[in-house]
């Protein structure tokens, strides 16, 4: 285990009915404040009206940025930049998803920077300041509400990058499962594989002596496989959601990564996919995460045994490391075909034509993963056997 410092200030408030907490939160931070969301579903689903109805009792001013694409636009955070800076806001406080968490985080940065914010997605400049920031989550995936982390897409040009600081963590964020119950059914499989992914990311790495790591990551993947069925046969039921959100956040805000870190060049590899074909995230690792598996099983066979008998319950008995690791990347891929996730690019009627563009763009900054660095040919290989 490495030495490590864990810091995460992020005021986690969970619960039904917790939406109240706005009153206690937000006055903490001015009184100008910026709600960023989505393309609609909280107007659909009355949270919209629940979260003005609540600002306006504690006499805030409130402006408003909406449409936040999934997979968010440097556009619409330019939009919010301006707005911020020509209405001298105090506070932003994002309703929704991921895609609405990370265009706040950069929004929140832009308003701090003189310059494009584009600059601090490129990392071309270091975001040292940002508007504070509370979030109210709406979907269970990305661990955004509790991380610094954020991924912008430029259309234009068509690229897409996560970035962060120290400064761009959520000063609170408000997670009511039920909040999440008129997420449909696909984008709760997307998020159910994104969190899965987010503990794989962690659980390939190269440090030894890792024991209680492990089994944290282990016990979220069982937990999650043993609770997405049944969620996924009842939508509306509080304590299912209320286990999957609660994973998502664990699974990402730097709990499991103590010690050590993770490899991360799936999620690169998927961001190159969706800048190019504006695809899910969640969609783009269900296909791509198995094939970064088996290409490197060879890496460490010890640890996808490890990974195959204790979460997917292979007998190792007379076999090899590799063929008890192998096992388990297959039965990884019937859960996930099971639940309904893709499972090749062609589902997304993606053929070979953009195969080099998007390896380019994955290799951007050159080789990449802690795991196992791959280059342009890896990369190349991990999408032919993902078509
Ligand atoms: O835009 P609205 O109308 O709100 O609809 C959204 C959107 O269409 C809808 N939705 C969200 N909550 C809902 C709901 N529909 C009904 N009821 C609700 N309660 O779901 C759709 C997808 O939303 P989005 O926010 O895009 O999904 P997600 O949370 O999966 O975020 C994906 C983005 O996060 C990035 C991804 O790359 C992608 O851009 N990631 C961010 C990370 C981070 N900041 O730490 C890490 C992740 O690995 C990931 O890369
Ligand atoms: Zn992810």
């Amino acid at each position: 285990m490495q030495n490590f410092t864990y810091w995460n200030p992020t005021k986690l408030i969970f619960g039904k009915g917790q939406l109240q907490q706005l009153k206690e939160e937000v006055p903490k931070y001015g009184n100008k404040v910026l709600l960023v969301y989505g393309g609609g579903s909280i107007k659909k689903s009355g949270l919209y009206d629940q979260v003005i109805s609540l600002l306006k009792e504690v006499n805030v001013a409130i402006f408003e940025l909406s449409g936040v694409e999934p997979n968010p636009r440097i556009s619409t955070v330019r939009k919010g930049v301006d707005i911020c800076k020509s209405e001298g806001i105090d506070f932003i406080l994002a309703v929704g998803g991921g895609s609405v968490i990370d265009c706040t985080k950069a929004i929140a940065a832009g308003a701090k920077y003189d310059g494009d914010a584009w600059d601090l997605v490129t990392k071309k400049a270091f975001a040292s300041q940002a508007l504070p920031f509370g979030t109210v989550l709406t979907l269970a995936a990305t661990g955004s509400e509790m991380n610094s982390g954020s991924v912008i897409t430029n259309w234009e040009t068509k690229e897409k990058y996560g970035w962060g600081s120290p400064v761009t963590f959520p000063t609170f964020s408000i997670l009511d499962p039920v909040h999440t119950y008129t997420v449909p059914k696909n984008q709760t499989i997307y998020g159910i594989v994104d969190m899965m992914s987010h503990v794989f990311e962690h659980y390939f790495h190269l440090q030894e002596n890792t024991l209680l790591q492990d089994r944290m990551c282990e016990s979220l993947l069982i937990t999650v496989m043993e609770t997405a069925p049944k969620l996924l046969e009842d939508l509306e039921n509080y304590d299912l959601r209320a286990t999957i959100l609660y994973n998502g956040t664990m699974a990402l805000n730097g709990m499991l990564s103590m010690g050590y870190q993770g490899d991360w060049a799936t999620h690169n590899i998927e961001h190159a996919v969706s800048a190019v074909y504006d695809i899910p995230h969640g969609g783009g690792l269900a296909i791509l995460f198995p094939n970064w598996m088996k290409h490197n099983l060879h890496v460490k066979p010890e640890r996808f045994k490890q990974l195959a008998v204790r979460v997917f319950g292979i007998d190792p008995e007379g076999k090899s490391a590799e063929e008890v690791g192998l096992e388990g990347i297959e039965k990884l891929r019937e859960f996930w075909n099971s639940i309904g996730a893709p499972a090749r690019l062609a589902d997304y009627d993606i053929d070979d034509s953009q195969l080099e563009v998007m390896a380019d763009k994955a290799m951007i900054n050159g080789e990449f993963g802690r795991f196992k660095k791959l280059n342009k040919e890896d990369v190349l290989a991990i999408y032919r056997a993902s078509l």
